[in-house]
């Protein structure tokens, strides 16, 4: 960390994770990863979205707190650490509920009922009943979860965009409704049309400014199925996967259907597993694997053993780091209990400029 650089004088940075269960490589290279490089140049605020589980599985939270446990030391086994950054739970910060609330007072319901996650969730988890309140007020929470801290970045999945775009919807109508100067609004009065004016105008205070969706750059992972690596598809390499588990799931993993034989040559390029040597094999060994496949002078048991050895390097520092913390557990339920502090004393602030500007100061 730049020593120069007070907490106060780096942009703030905002994002948070719902607590699914142990983490894997995807949700590691296509989020966490980049949170991991964010906390040493920003003030980074990281929390388990606690409260969103129970949007969609709110019939059954027997997994919550399980989930949470696991998903806390998969954030400091991947490197998060409470020296540079906050990290805390969702659901131990009143103030999202609270400016949640507020929120929802402004926030018109065709603007959640169009946002896209709405109606592909309802379609995709067919099994749920879905047709709650809580579930269409998903993004608002979340727009509340970011506008709480106030921050300039929200690191992101593309899948997440239209939520922090929602959020700046919000926001600008929060800004436009309670940003102009008391006086100036008195003054108004009740003339309609000098309130439109006020609208319009760029003299609104930023009360909750605008936050930039940082997207978040994520290479092609495929699970052992070669689809997309994913929970719901149970293909996933864990963090936590010991070494043994991560070769024998990689030794099955599905490969350039078309290389049938050990004599056949293959194509990397249609090769899912191909594709995770270019995410973590070295050039060298990239190169060898994909002349390899293509004289079919290497067998797929070979290219595999390559890419675990590439996998196993990457997650070794982090497997000793969560057994370090999985050892210590009063160590992570005090990080925790620090990050709730930090986090309710920034949101305290914010919150402070929301009721004066709503009027409930
Ligand atoms: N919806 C996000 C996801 O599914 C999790 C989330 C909740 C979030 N609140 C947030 C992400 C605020 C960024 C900022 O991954
Ligand atoms: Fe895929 Fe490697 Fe087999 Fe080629 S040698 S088909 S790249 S696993």
């Amino acid at each position: 960390m730049n020593q120069e650089m007070t907490n106060s004088a780096r942009k703030r940075v905002l994002s948070g994770m719902r607590p699914t269960g142990r983490l894997h490589l995807g949700n590691y290279m296509g989020a966490l990863k980049n949170w991991v490089g964010l906390q040493h140049q920003y003030e980074c605020y990281f929390f388990i979205a606690d409260y969103h589980a129970l949007t969609t599985d709110y019939a059954d939270t027997s997994a919550l707190k399980q989930n949470v446990a696991e998903v806390v030391l998969d954030f400091l086994a991947a490197g998060l650490d409470p020296a540079l950054c906050t990290i805390f739970r969702q659901s131990r910060v009143p103030a999202h509920f609270a400016l949640n609330d507020l929120l929802a007072m402004i926030t018109p319901l065709s603007w959640l009922e169009r946002v896209p996650t709405y109606k592909d969730q309802q379609e995709q988890l067919r099994e749920k009943d879905l047709a709650t309140y809580g579930f269409l007020g998903y993004p608002l929470l979340q727009s509340a979860d970011i506008l709480l801290y106030q921050p300039e970045f929200v690191p992101v999945g593309q899948d997440q965009a239209a939520h922090v775009e929602i959020t700046r919807e919000i926001a600008r109508r929060f800004n436009h409704l309670y940003g102009a100067k008391r006086s100036v609004l008195v003054a108004a009065g009740s003339d309609k049309e000098r309130l439109a004016e006020l609208e319009q105008q760029d003299d609104v205070r930023q009360i909750l400014p605008e936050p930039k969706v940082l997207l978040t750059p994520s290479p092609k992972l495929p699970g052992t199925d070669g689809r997309k690596m994913s929970k719901s598809y149970g293909n996933t390499l864990l963090l936590s996967d010991p070494e043994a588990e991560l070769r024998a799931k990689l030794k099955t993993m599905v490969t350039d259907p078309a290389r049938v034989r050990r004599t056949d040559p293959g194509n990397p390029e249609v090769c899912p597993v191909f594709d995770l040597h270019k995410v973590f094999s070295t050039p060298e060994v990239q190169a060898n694997a994909a002349e390899g496949c293509r004289t079919a002078g290497i067998g797929c048991i070979q290219c595999k053993s390559w890419v675990a050895d590439a996998i196993v390097a990457e997650l070794a520092p982090m497997q000793e780091r969560r057994r370090h913390f999985e050892a210590n557990p009063g160590e992570v339920a005090a990080i925790l209990e620090d990050g709730a502090q930090q986090a309710n004393a920034r949101a305290a602030q914010t919150m402070q400029q929301v009721y004066a500007a709503v009027g409930l100061d």
